[in-house]
């Protein structure tokens, strides 16, 4: 049995974060400059069925038995075997790295899952499908962030632009021409889960507000996508700056996203908006490719602690 190794790509949502929990359509593409790597190495000497995981990134090493049964890494072994009706992995070693940074609304979480998923099927031979990556990724999503809706496991099991509804089949958006995003992280970690909770609890004492600001957001993407479709870098751009507006007005910005959007803004992007759950992770600007390397000096200097120059290519995985 050879090693195997997979790799799943990083995210950004477009437009539509929040709002699609509550049924509205997003719109996200994959990071694939940052990525989520998982080999395994068959483990002849060691006993069957012991899994070993390290995880030097985010400081873990353990095997199945030493790790709690909660534990990330066990619960995709689980979610893995019993899918695919395994009652034991052949003993191995798992190392994980990533380069997408922890809790900044890349996706880190779910493309490690995917890529996990991805390197046991290639380990034990068996044949999975993006459909299936996707599936099982969402089981760990459900478990570590409540009621995901969908849009990450997604986009990083596709690794092609998507619109997506939950609970709807995926639309994969296929593209004519190039878009180049700089990312911006802030370094202030965030917790989609403490985010999707407050906006669940504002929404609940204001339904008729949030839902009206929840429809402008639908509308944003439904006119984002046909932008992308006749490649109108402007029209995407402001229509990133008004989804941004509106993800203020349900209290998931705060002081240091809005100064580097507005930043973006001055420097001549196209447009920009906090990407993710919010209240802290990271921006993404839409910028013309010759002026991103500058844009992104621009960020660092107004407090971003890390910067992404990311170009979707059409036809590019
Ligand atoms: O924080 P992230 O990058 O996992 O993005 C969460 C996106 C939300 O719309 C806020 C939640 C969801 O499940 O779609």
């Amino acid at each position: 049995m050879p090693a195997f190794t997979a790799t799943a790509p990083g995210k950004m949502i477009l437009a539509g974060e929040h709002a699609v929990v509550y049924g509205q359509p997003a719109i996200a593409f994959p990071l694939p400059e940052i990525r989520a790597r998982v080999i395994i190495e068959p483990k002849i000497n060691q006993s069957p069925g012991k899994v070993i995981f390290e995880a030097p990134d985010v400081g873990i090493t353990g095997s199945s038995e030493t790790l709690s049964q909660d534990h990330a890494f066990n619960r995709i072994l689980q979610v893995f075997q019993d899918h695919f009706h395994i009652s034991q992995i052949p003993a191995c070693l798992i190392r994980v790295s990533s380069t997408i940074p922890i809790a900044s609304g890349m996706g880190s979480g779910a493309a490690v899952s995917a890529a996990m998923f991805r390197a046991l099927a290639g380990f034990t031979g068996i044949k999975i499908s993006d459909q299936e990556v996707s599936d099982l990724t969402f089981e760990i999503e459900k478990t570590f962030h409540g009621n995901p809706s969908g849009i990450d496991n997604s986009v990083v099991s596709y690794q092609h632009p998507i619109y997506y509804i939950k609970n709807h089949p995926l639309e994969i958006l296929h593209l004519k021409k190039s878009f180049t995003f700089l990312l911006a992280d802030t370094g202030i970690r965030s917790s989609t889960r403490i985010a999707v909770e407050g906006v669940r609890k504002r929404w609940e004492k204001s339904q008729g507000l949030y839902n009206s600001y929840f429809a402008e957001i639908g509308n944003i993407v439904r006119q984002i996508r046909e932008d992308l479709a006749i490649g109108d870098e402007h029209g995407v751009g402001d229509l990133m700056n008004q989804n941004h507006e509106l993800l203020k007005k349900i209290g998931v910005s705060n002081a240091i996203l809005d100064v580097l959007v507005n930043e973006a803004i001055k420097e001549k992007a196209y447009g920009a908006k906090l990407i993710g759950a919010g209240l802290g992770g990271s921006i993404a600007a839409l910028v013309a490719s010759e002026n991103a390397e500058s844009v992104a000096d621009k960020l660092k200097k107004a407090g971003a602690v890390w910067t992404l120059i990311s170009t979707f290519r059409p036809g590019e995985k």
